[in-house]
């Protein structure tokens, strides 16, 4: 799943892989180290147990001596403590350790998040690898990795076992083979399955997303059952996948825990055999059942973790994919604002969610103060130009250049001085109004939002809200008509008074006022040298504008002056169909 526009050859691919998955690994491999360590530390304490019953039953016992005894459980009492120490302590380091690598991926991935859309993922998929950075920090946190690190520290046990007496030394590796076969097994299992179960889970949460997103519609055409059955079926598919992997988890870790219990008596009986035939010492017995059970503790531990485990291998795979795939962040050399000529050179736009080439071969040019009306029959392809007018949609072939430098070159966060750019679908940020204008802007400026609400002719309708510039517009901007949201997006493209300002019928939704308005925005920006192209189905916004376009069939099928343009297409269909309904003007 790449996200690159054009694929990548394997040696590139390859390459992002590697560096991405080294970004992930860079805070591990510094502490690995240490976390070994300690770990080594922490199971060599962890024979204390076993070594304090073989010295009371062997030694103070047999010696009856209450000072042994005192002295034996003193110490032991300060090795547990040094035991615990440590422990805190890694535990510590892994909680930290899972900070900062979420403090780390997390910009990166929200970045892919609000990056996906447009290559036609949903926004659960989008926030999916979002909630794969949560998933890591989680599996730090959890039982897993102090596991993990207890694995490779396993043959101390082992060897002191063996020590005891061979023979329990090699019925307890006989058992660590047994409990790590069993890994293996629920490795095979589960490694399909859980794919299946996430992706089934993304299904069903876009569904639930876009349920409540088309929440009157459903109400008021009584489908809301229809809804309900549609998720209970994703629903059901996600928990009989879910079921599956939790069944056949639950089941190996059940038996992987009946195993330790038997091999343990089996110990204990062995044991007692050996002390009966006069080959071990009766504390030996308890010191083995001790160091037996915490040479198998990590086994079944990792196996008790084992979905966190996979949850966590698999975020990590896609986190990984999702790196390789972002962008390359550059920083393009800071050039003076453009101010004199939008450029369009052989545009061809295909659509990055599906490939399909929408728009093919748009070239025109534009001066400063020019405005251009895109006009034309639905599904033309005007949107299309727009998005890749404002390098939303990244062109397929040729060129967006503003006084000659493509829109690519342009630097992040120059765009907002550059280009303001409407979508048809206005939708607003959960925020106030203020917020919305200046795109939550570090510091307020409270010249540029007031002059953007007066360049769009809005502060009088601001001001009049209940809270004025304050005003929340609720999520996604519902608490607001269609046509104040429209006029307050309009605000929001003109904060900064940008070169090129691209709207895509900011008209849909204006009363006679608005539309007013609206042409009155246009001769503003004009009059300081501005850019404008304009969307419209009605033809209220031709008078502020002098140059028209028709785009149709993804082709510009004609541009010119307003009035060579309207005078020779007149007789055509697609002309008065977008510009003729001007039934409010
Ligand atoms: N996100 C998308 N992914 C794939 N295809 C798309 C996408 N958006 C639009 N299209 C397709 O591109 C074509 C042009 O759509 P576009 O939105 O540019 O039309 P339009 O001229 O703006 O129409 P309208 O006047 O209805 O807004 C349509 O055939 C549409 O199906
Ligand atoms: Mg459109």
């Amino acid at each position: 799943m790449s996200m690159s526009r054009a694929a990548p050859d394997r040696l590139t691919q390859s390459r992002a892989r590697m560096q991405a998955s080294d970004l992930l690994r860079l805070d591990l491999r510094q502490f690995w180290l240490v976390l070994f360590g300690l770990s080594g530390l922490i199971n060599i304490l962890a024979l204390t147990g076993s070594i304090y019953m073989m010295q009371v039953y062997d030694r103070a016992l047999v010696s009856g001596s209450v000072e042994t005894l005192a002295f034996l459980s003193a110490l032991t009492l300060g090795l547990y403590l040094f035991q615990g120490a440590f422990d805190t302590i890694r535990a510590q380091i892994l909680v930290r350790l899972g900070a900062r690598l979420d403090r780390r991926l997390a910009p990166i991935a929200h970045r892919i998040a609000i990056d996906m859309p447009r290559y036609g993922y949903t926004t659960t998929e989008a926030l999916e690898r979002s909630r794969m950075v949560d998933t890591l920090r989680g599996f730090l946190t959890s039982g897993a990795p102090p596991a993990l690190f207890d694995l490779p520290w396993m043959p101390v046990f082992l060897v002191f076992c063996y020590v005891l007496h061979p023979v329990l030394g090699a019925v307890t590796l006989g058992g660590a083979v047994v409990l790590a076969l069993l890994t293996v097994v629920a490795e095979v299992r589960s490694r399909k399955v859980s794919q299946a179960v996430q992706q089934a889970l993304i299904l069903r949460n876009t569904a639930a997303e876009s349920h409540s997103r088309n929440s009157d519609v459903l109400i008021a055409m009584g489908a809301t059952e229809r809804a309900v059955d549609r998720f209970v079926k994703l629903n059901d598919e996600h928990l009989e996948l879910q079921t599956r992997t939790s069944d056949s988890g639950a089941t190996i870790s059940s038996i992987s825990r009946m195993l330790r219990l038997i091999l343990q008596s089996a110990l204990l009986g062995l044991g007692a055999m050996l002390v009966i035939g006069g080959e071990m010492s009766a504390g030996s017995i308890i010191a083995v059942s001790v160091a037996s059970a915490r040479a198998l503790a990590p086994i079944d531990q990792v196996l008790g973790n084992w979905r966190g485990i996979l949850a966590a291998r698999q975020a990590y795979a896609q986190l990984v994919e999702t790196l390789a795939a972002a962008p390359a962040k550059t920083r393009p050399v800071d050039l003076p604002l453009p101010k004199d000529s939008l450029k369009v050179e052989n545009l061809t736009v295909a659509s990055p969610a599906t490939g399909r080439v929408l728009l093919s071969d748009v070239s025109f040019e534009l001066k400063a103060g020019q405005a251009l009306a895109v006009l034309g029959p639905s599904g033309g392809g005007k949107s299309t130009l727009i998005r890749a007018l404002a390098g939303v949609w990244p062109p397929l072939r040729g060129s967006v250049r503003l006084d000659g430098v493509n829109l690519s070159q342009i630097a992040q966060d120059r765009l907002a001085q550059v280009l303001g750019y409407l979508p048809q679908d206005v939708n607003l940020f959960d925020g106030t109004i203020v917020e919305n204008i200046d795109r939550f802007a570090e510091q307020r400026d409270s010249q540029a939002i007031y002059a953007a609400a007066t360049v769009a002719g809005v502060h009088a309708m601001i001001v009049a809200m209940p809270d004025g510039y304050d005003t929340q517009v609720g999520t996604r901007g519902t608490a607001m008509s269609a046509g104040q949201r429209q006029r307050i997006g309009l605000a929001r493209a003109l904060y900064g008074a940008p070169f090129l300002v691209l709207l895509d019928e900011p008209n849909a939704s204006l009363d006679a006022a608005g539309e007013k308005a609206l042409n009155e925005t246009i001769r503003t920006i004009r009059d300081r040298g501005g850019i404008v192209v304009v969307v419209a189905h009605r033809s209220n916004v031709l008078s502020a504008v002098d140059l028209v376009a028709v785009v149709q069939n993804g082709k510009l099928a004609a541009f010119g002056t307003k009035e060579s343009v309207l005078a020779n297409r007149s007789g055509e269909v697609a002309v008065p169909a977008a510009i003729g309904g001007g039934a409010r003007a």
